[in-house]
């Protein structure tokens, strides 16, 4: 490689958690906690945009978190349709929406259809943008992405590093540079498990609705350090 070649696009990716205890702490809703999560996000992805990542993805909605009273997952759902609708604020960005999760059409799939919509409409109004990559992993959940990229592999022909990654949810999504988890708790929750080989980890006490662009840099400042595969 030259010396004048560009360093690949970061990618970093986010678990989003704290938004109940954020709530909680203020004598709120849990709901008001994500409302202000979502607000955080749409910062983040300034900010991101802003500092020239090439790809932020953020754990929106998880295959666990069905389970959750209706209530609050209800208003889980309308504040994707709502991030799903900031196309303009997207263009501004020069950035595009992209999905990962169960595929609509396949069994077991959770994703109603108005969300399904959604993204599909933020995807096709962002595909002209150039500059960042915003990835919400909605109905996602590493296991069951890696279960189903190998059954695919295996119809191919042998199983390799190489054939995992083709049959993934989204084969171009890069290798994960930084992870960043908010609110105390040091743990990965099925999250790009394929994907973060090699990534840095930064957890940091703040809760999501308070992660900003000042500690964004934090994060990103910590990718200074030695990198291993
Ligand atoms: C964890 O907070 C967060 C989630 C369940 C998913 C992330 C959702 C948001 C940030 C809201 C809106 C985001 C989008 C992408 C529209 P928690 O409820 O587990 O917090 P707690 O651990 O403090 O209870």
């Amino acid at each position: 490689m030259s010396d004048s070649a560009a360093p690949a696009p970061l990618h970093v990716a986010c678990i989003m958690d704290g938004n109940g205890r954020w709530a909680r702490r203020r004598g709120l809703p849990r709901t008001e906690g994500h409302t202000a999560g979502e607000e955080a996000l749409a910062g983040v992805v300034r900010a991101a945009s802003d500092r020239h990542l090439g790809w932020l993805t953020a754990f929106g909605f998880s295959t666990e978190n069905w389970v959750r009273p209706r209530t609050e997952v209800r208003h889980i759902l309308a504040l994707h349709r709502k991030l799903f609708a900031r196309t303009d604020e997207m263009n501004r960005n020069n950035a595009r929406t992209r999905w990962i999760g169960r595929p609509f059409e396949e069994k077991g799939a959770r994703t109603p259809v108005v969300v399904q919509k959604a993204i599909k409409k933020a995807i096709s109004d962002t595909s002209n943008n150039t500059g960042l990559s915003v990835t919400i992993a909605f109905d996602y959940g590493s296991r069951a992405e890696l279960v189903r990229a190998s059954r695919h592999a295996m119809k191919a022909g042998p199983v390799s590093p190489r054939s995992i990654q083709e049959n993934l949810y989204d084969p171009s999504l890069p290798s994960v540079d930084l992870l960043v988890r908010t609110s105390g708790e040091a743990r990965i929750s099925n999250f790009l498990l394929w994907q973060i080989k090699g990534a840095h980890i930064f957890f940091t006490e703040r809760p999501w609705p308070d992660f900003d662009q000042r500690e964004l840099d934090e994060a990103l400042a910590t990718l200074n350090g030695p990198t291993h595969t």
